[in-house]
């Protein structure tokens, strides 16, 4: 009896306990993952840059004295490895730290909304160049902070998710 009326007044403060360490676990994982729609970017990539960076983003086509870069999510330099920088340089042709690129890259702003950019991000995102698996150097360190371990963290973030979800359940039947 006694150990019942413990877990009845435990059940929501360890059901409030669970969902804030869920929500913990959720702040890094919104930021590594930009919002968008990859299809919607595939489109939007198609129209506006595989002229330069190939239809497969691989880059590698002269455009003038500059050559147009990789721009698969894979092969795209660590500190570029941004969505936020990724989506400045495709508006405003900025570089990782802040500076001008090559003014063969065209500056999208006026063209393309801030939307329109990010959706390009998450296509981006979603592409993988072979260079980058042959190279462990190259492996993604900002912006992607869960790396291959992902998978792993949103099963068990689910997890977590049902587990809370049974313990509200259990408290508010013995309500
Ligand atoms: C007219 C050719 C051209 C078009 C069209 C173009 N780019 Fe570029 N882009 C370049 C060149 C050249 C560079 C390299 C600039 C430099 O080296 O400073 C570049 C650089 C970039 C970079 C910086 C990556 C890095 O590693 O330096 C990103 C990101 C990028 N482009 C994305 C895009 C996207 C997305 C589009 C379409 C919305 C696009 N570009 C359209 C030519 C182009």
């Amino acid at each position: 009896m006694t150990s019942i009326e413990l877990r009845d007044h435990r059940a929501p403060r360890l059901t409030a306990l669970v969902l804030g360490l869920v929500l913990v676990a959720l702040v890094p994982l919104s930021s590594a993952l930009a919002a968008g729609d990859a299809a919607a970017g595939k489109t939007l990539f198609a129209a506006n840059c595989v002229s330069c960076h190939g239809a497969d983003a691989a880059g590698g086509i002269k455009v003038g004295s500059a050559t147009a870069p990789d721009v698969r999510w894979t092969n795209i330099g660590d500190d570029f490895k941004d969505p936020a920088l990724v989506s400045r340089a495709i508006l405003q042709g900025l570089d990782e730290s802040g500076g001008p690129l090559d003014a063969a890259m065209p500056r999208f702003a006026g063209k393309l909304s801030a939307t329109d950019a990010d959706n390009i991000v998450v296509y981006l995102q979603g592409l993988a160049g072979p260079a980058a698996a042959a190279a462990p150097g190259a492996l993604p360190k900002t912006g992607d902070p869960f790396g291959a371990n992902l998978p792993i963290v949103l099963v068990l973030a689910a997890g977590v998710v049902l587990l809370a979800g049974a313990s509200l359940r259990r408290s508010s039947n013995r309500a």
